[in-house]
């Protein structure tokens, strides 16, 4: 692995959110030893990284995203010693751990926040974002992500603190110089123990300038980040991806510059907000505009061609699960599970599956009492305070719900799932049944098997890292379809993305294609798409 290979271009990341991969110990939460359990289960998929939401000491305000000692593992999830074994582990499987680093904020009981609020003049006061005032008159009225002002007021020094997302979860002040070196040196720690890599949590909202109510892209932000990959990163050969949720393809090019002063790639989500309301949150629901589906996806693809890389991904941990979403959970749960893959996997940058994406798992529908994320239970409060009818707010959270992708992972039809043998800390969608590991593994024609297929061609064929894009039909109201090429070798997608069948608005010149990949064995009518019919060509050589 040289520096100039990025061997992360033709890699796919796994994205597992520990406390519902697997549990070891029947305490109903998922663990590392958890996951060392199933590391042949991921070498056979074929990723090549792990990206492991946080497992460091955490109150698990916001299940980790909170967290009180970077250095150390939550007991609840093993030691540190049991992290040194997974790095190892996955190692020898050619599987690289990449480390979720939260560095916006830290939670309220971090040494240093319990520090900060003593006194102004205590040595750690500067590492978070303080205002002046009165009680009851906020310096400012920015709101937090999870709901509620964005300012908290501690009595015994007289200042509000600033936090864009809980109370719990204080936002570390960039400006100080000290903070950041002590951020640096304990990413370098995570180096020494062998970390692969660092996903960094919403490192767009660093820079903020409170007093400008900027929160994300603040002015100072790629001076902080190339600093900080001067400091850190460019001293081994990483995968590094900044979550970026409002990043146009001009920043991405900072971020994901091929020089590698900033990160390897960024995970932005401009495709991902589509079917909101316009100028309203992801709750008020609208339904996904198709053309601009294509545009945007079309867009990073030829943009940031040969001058920065992008995340593929349809889910994570904060997302609803996308077949359910954008495609059918129902009667063609696996087809459409499949052709949603295909697109995404045909194109340029570096694909993401959350961790049973690749059982084409789907979204749950519960009662209020049965959710357990913060931005949850938050939104129904706050909306059926406020006039909104207990129906819509439900209805919004069975599709929108963070807990839709944060039930257990679905290994076989005994109880729980083979997830825990005690109770799981979230009820397992009950489906587990029907959609679990041991069925799909042994079953050719599974989506387990499909994205095995996939991940296998990325490596197998260049055009899939390398190649140049051009959207076909982009005016198309149901057919997704794009070319990619290079030189020699071209490859063509052609995806119907919905449930009719109709003809093919692309003609295929089978002298020239051969069949590489389908999840319609059956139709042997090149011209017809049948419902959510996905196909991969490849020239002939
Ligand atoms: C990111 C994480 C999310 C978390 C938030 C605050 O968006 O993905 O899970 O709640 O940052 O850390
Ligand atoms: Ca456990």
């Amino acid at each position: 692995m040289s520096k100039t290979n990025k061997w992360w271009k033709d890699t796919v990341v796994y994205q597992i959110y520990p406390r519902s991969f697997q549990d070891s110990n029947g305490d109903g939460i998922g663990d590392l030893k958890g996951i060392m359990d199933r590391l042949d289960y991921l070498q056979e998929l074929g990723i090549g990284a792990i990206w492991l939401s946080p497992v460091c000491k955490s109150p698990q305000d916001d299940n980790g995203y909170d967290i009180s000692d970077y250095q150390d593992i939550d007991p609840m999830f093993g030691s540190l010693e049991d992290m040194e074994t997974l790095i190892a582990e996955a190692k020898k499987r050619d599987i690289q751990i990449i480390v979720d680093l939260v560095l916006n904020h830290t939670s309220d009981e971090h040494p240093w926040f319990k520090e900060a609020r003593k006194s102004k003049d205590n040595p750690y006061h500067d590492y978070y974002v303080w205002r002046d005032g009165v009680e009851g008159t906020y310096p400012n009225d920015m709101r937090a992500t999870f709901g509620g002002p964005a300012w908290e007021w501690v009595p015994e020094i007289g200042q509000y603190y600033f936090h864009q997302f809980s109370v719990k979860q204080p936002d570390l002040n960039w400006e100080n110089p000290k903070l950041r070196q002590e951020l640096y040196d304990m990413i370098n720690w995570w180096m020494d123990k062998g970390a692969g890599g660092f996903r960094m949590d919403v490192i767009d909202q660093v820079a903020k300038v409170p007093d400008e109510k900027i929160t994300a892209n603040g002015p100072r932000l790629h001076e902080f980040l190339r600093e900080m990959s001067r400091e850190t990163f460019q001293k081994g050969d990483l995968i590094t991806v900044g979550e970026a949720w409002g990043a146009t393809t001009e920043r991405a090019k900072l971020y994901s510059n091929p020089d590698g002063s900033e990160f390897s790639m960024v995970f932005q989500f401009e495709h991902i907000g589509l079917d909101q309301q316009e100028g309203k949150d992801k709750w008020d629901l609208a339904p996904l505009p198709f053309l601009k589906l294509k545009e945007i996806l079309g867009k990073w693809q030829t943009e940031l061609h040969g001058c920065g890389w992008n995340s593929l991904f349809w889910n994570n941990h904060d997302l609803p699960r996308i077949v359910s979403r954008w495609g059918n959970d129902k009667e063609y749960r696996e087809k459409s599970a499949k052709m949603l893959a295909t697109i995404l996997h045909g194109m340029q940058g570096t694909p993401y599956v959350y961790q049973g994406e690749e059982l084409g798992m789907t979204n749950v529908q519960y009662d209020i009492e049965d959710y357990r994320d913060i931005e949850t239970v938050n939104v129904y409060k706050e909306r059926t305070t406020s006039g909104y009818s207990k129906e819509d707010v439900m209805h919004s959270i069975h599709v929108k719900s963070r807990d839709n992708a944060r039930t257990p992972m679905q290994w076989d039809d005994s109880a729980n799932a083979g997830f825990t043998t005690g109770t799981p800390w979230i009820k397992t969608n009950p489906n587990y049944t029907e959609i679990n590991v041991a069925e799909q593994m042994g079953r050719e024609d599974s989506v387990f098997n499909y994205y095995k297929e996939l991940i296998h061609m990325r490596k197998e064929y260049s055009v899939f890292s390398d190649g140049d894009f051009e959207m076909l039909v982009p005016e198309h109201p149901q057919v997704f379809a794009y070319r990619r090429f290079t030189e020699d070798t071209e490859l063509l997608v052609i995806c119907n993305f919905f449930g009719e069948q109709i003809d093919c608005p692309v003609a295929i010149d089978l002298d020239k294609y051969q069949l590489l990949l389908t999840n319609d064995k059956e139709n042997n009518e090149a011209q017809v798409l049948n419902p959510y019919e996905a196909r991969m060509y490849i020239s002939k050589r």
